[in-house]
């Protein structure tokens, strides 16, 4: 297995871009399976899970590949007919495969596509996609790990359906579902994700009647058939908030392009109350980490809030504050597994259920550690960047399935890092 190893205390200094978010380019990919025929989608970053989803398609029958000459792009051929089927051994490796099922049963009247099963950061059900795609008049049954969804009649019907529980995937699954339901459909209580608006848009150019995405309710008038996908994925706000906190470690000066300000407020307005000078720059963002970082407290919510994906990495730079920061997570259980590995590197914390006492030290030493989830592992890599001496971060595969090439995006800042492939 891979380790990635940083020798920290190098400032950093200079640009970096952002990919494509991974977080967009899942579903829209997945709406491919919503339209036969020639589909492209640009600015599709190329990570694990995007060839996992690569792979749920051509198990359905699709082909999905790069584009020559333009690699960020990728084309996916949805043939007359399709295996409607999502089988364990790619749903098992990443949870979003969930997103195929609404397409699937909107578009071909059937599915079979696995439970997902545990997951590190906590038991994350998929039980409001189930139960809004049933309101959509889908039969559902659980057999041997898979769901089975069949659709009477053939086509969906539009209903209106609140979710019990704001939930990105789940929006996403069924308002791709509702675009060829008969008749209109109406989701209460929906994500208001950036990534939503982008699916929506994609599906908008498909043909799809949509209003309201960005808002809790979504309406969505059915329609016959859709056309091909043709869209460009935004920029990643995950990976930008992640070489934004690189920034604002002590003594660095960062740019990020092709960060969007509007998709990172809150971010942002946390980094300005650590101190770190935020500004936006022609296409971006850059950032300054002054001195020492002052003390903030955390709370994780749906977008506009804190993004529950930014609390490792917010944690990092908050272990070497002038004082004690309250980290609070609201929106999954048992996402603090980083703060072991922290410790490790000497960082001050102390975990009570959904919250984490931040106690920041004056500097954090280098150490081996252990990635337990993907933006476990970017906060890890922050904490190496800052630490005095080596850090290595094993089980790397985590971090490859969020972040393009991480190091060599780092390396050009000043980042004394590298891979050691196995
Ligand atoms: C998405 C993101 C993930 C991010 C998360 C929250 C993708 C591919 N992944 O995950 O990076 O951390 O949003 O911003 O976009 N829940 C239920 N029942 C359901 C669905 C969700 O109880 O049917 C709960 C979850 O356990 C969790 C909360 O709702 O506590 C939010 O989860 P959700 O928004 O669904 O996360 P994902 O879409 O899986």
């Amino acid at each position: 297995m891979d380790k990635i190893l940083i020798e920290g205390g190098a400032p950093l200094r200079g640009t970096v871009h952002v990919s494509g978010a991974k977080n967009a380019a899942l579903p829209v990919v997945a709406a491919a399976l919503l339209a036969e025929g020639d589909h492209v989608v640009r600015n599709v970053p190329d990570l694990a899970d995007v060839r996992t989803m690569g792979r749920l398609l051509a198990h359905a029958g699709c082909t999905f590949e790069r584009v020559a000459g333009s690699p960020s792009a990728v084309a996916v051929r949805t043939p007359r007919t399709v295996n409607p089927e999502a089988p364990y051994d790619l749903v098992r490796t990443m949870r979003a495969s969930v997103v195929v099922l609404g397409p699937l049963l909107a578009r071909w009247g059937q599915a079979r596509v696995s439970l997902p099963g545990g997951c590190a950061i906590g038991a994350r059900p998929i039980d409001q996609h189930l139960k809004a795609l049933a309101a959509l008049g889908a039969e559902l049954t659980l057999e041997h790990g898979y769901v089975l969804g069949r659709v009477p009649g053939g086509r969906l019907r539009g209903t209106t359906f609140t979710f019990d529980k704001e939930t990105v995937t789940g929006t996403e699954n069924v308002m791709m579902a509702a675009t060829l339901a008969e008749g209109r459909t109406v989701l209460e209580n929906c994500a208001r994700e950036p990534e939503v608006v982008d699916l929506a848009a994609a599906l908008v150019r498909m043909g799809a009647r949509i209003e309201g995405v960005g808002t809790h309710q979504i309406r969505i008038d059915g329609v016959d058939a859709l056309r091909p996908l043709d869209h460009d994925v935004i920029p990643d706000r995950i990976e930008a908030g992640t070489f934004l906190v690189a920034g604002a470690l002590p003594g660095n000066d960062v740019t990020v392009s092709g960060a969007l300000p509007a998709h990172m407020e809150s971010l942002v307005e946390k980094l300005r109350a650590t101190g770190a000078t935020v500004t936006e720059v022609p296409g971006g963002l850059r950032v300054v980490g002054d001195g020492r970082p002052r003390p903030v407290d955390v709370r994780t919510a749906p977008f506009p809030g804190f993004a529950t994906d930014m609390q490792a990495q917010m944690m990092v730079l908050l272990a070497l504050a002038d004082g004690s920061s309250v980290i609070t997570e609201t929106v999954f259980e048992n996402r603090f597994m980083h703060v072991l590995e922290l410790q490790r590197l000497g960082a001050e914390i102390a975990v009570d259920g959904k919250v984490a006492v931040v106690k920041g030290v004056p500097c954090l030493s280098g150490a081996p550690v252990m990635a337990s989830d993907l933006r476990a592992s970017a906060a890890l890599v922050l904490a190496g960047l800052s630490a005095q001496g080596v850090t290595e971060v094993r089980r790397v595969y985590h971090l490859d399935r969020g972040y393009e090439r991480i190091e060599s995006k780092l390396q050009p800042l000043g980042a004394r890092i590298r891979r050691e492939v196995a």
